[in-house]
């Protein structure tokens, strides 16, 4: 799916560092780490009318993700929350909102790649936009998988959700030149590892299978699927998988604050038929939909 340009979005409100300021306005230093090393951490959050969807468990990820890349000067969790609320009040914003939260390394006195050079502490970024999940969840999506593989703790750990997305975006290139809707990334051995903006998740005979996080992200939106598949009494395994167990299981979906959960409907040409008409994605989704509620934090 190519997102559209959204009119609304036109003269928002974006926070960066201390302030906000107009769109026109949001800038950040041509010194800054992350234009020079991709050298940031972010988040990805959607806004519900009820509040804003699972906060706590994005600030932690996003604080996980700052203290192994050893940033100092980190904003604190009430002065992002502050920032956050600011920025959607200040934009009118109560639903239908998705957020790009960044934590740069901040600016540095000169260029270059040593840390040492990042006195002035972190830049935030809270970009707030009007976007409804951006997949066609009625149709679902057609995926193909690339040949750029997802990172591993062995390169680059999954579990820091940075800025350096090039292995991503290579991945979503081929889609695009393959006029799929997003690219399936493996891991070093050939198994599965997650789409390029989504984690996945297989059905076979009534089993809900997901790869283990090893060299994917260790989505929110993933971790909550697998709670309420449990609480269903749906069987959940995570583990290896490989592409043929994909091709032939009877339903495949992606999950991430930015689709919710999106049916795929085919990879690499094939079908996935769901021979057992249990549509287990449709019940994850309606009670994703109902329990979202829960767990959204009012502003
Ligand atoms: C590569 C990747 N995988 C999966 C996800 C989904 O994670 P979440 O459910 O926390 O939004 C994201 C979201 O940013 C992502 O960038």
């Amino acid at each position: 799916m190519l997102q559209k340009y959204d009119d609304r979005n036109a003269s928002i409100k974006v926070w960066v560092k201390d302030k906000l300021v107009d769109r026109k306005n949001a800038m950040i230093s041509v010194f800054d780490s992350s234009v020079q090393g991709g050298d940031a951490v972010w988040e990805g959050i959607r806004v519900y009318s009820q509040g804003v969807f699972c906060l706590d468990r994005h600030l932690d990820r996003l604080e996980d993700s700052a203290r192994a890349m050893a940033f100092s000067d980190v904003p604190t969790r009430d002065f992002i929350k502050n920032a956050i609320f600011a920025t959607l009040r200040a934009n009118e914003m109560i639903d239908q909102v998705h957020i790009r939260l960044t934590i740069t390394r901040g600016e540095k006195i000169t260029s270059g790649m040593d840390p040492r050079l990042n006195t002035l502490g972190c830049t935030l970024i809270v970009l707030a936009e009007w976007k409804p999940p951006v997949y066609d969840n009625d149709k679902g999506i057609k995926i193909i998988t690339s040949t750029i593989r997802r990172n591993s703790p062995m390169n680059l750990d999954s579990k820091i959700h940075h800025n350096n997305l090039i292995n991503n975006i290579l991945a979503k290139i081929q889609a695009n030149h393959a006029n799929a809707d997003d690219a399936l990334m493996l891991d070093n051995y050939g198994f599965l590892a997650e789409m390029n903006g989504t984690n996945i998740f297989l059905v076979k005979d009534n089993i809900l299978v997901t790869p283990l996080p090893d060299a994917c992200l260790h989505g929110i939106t993933r971790a909550l699927i697998i709670e309420i598949a449990k609480d269903l009494g749906i069987v959940v395994q995570e583990r290896n998988i490989s592409l043929t167990e994909l091709y032939s299981s009877d339903e495949a979906f992606g999950t991430g604050s930015m689709g919710e959960l999106t049916p795929i409907f085919e990879v690499d040409g094939r079908k996935i038929i769901d021979r057992r008409k249990n549509n287990i994605t449709s019940t994850l989704s309606a009670s994703f939909k109902k329990l979202a509620i829960d767990y959204c934090t009012k502003f």
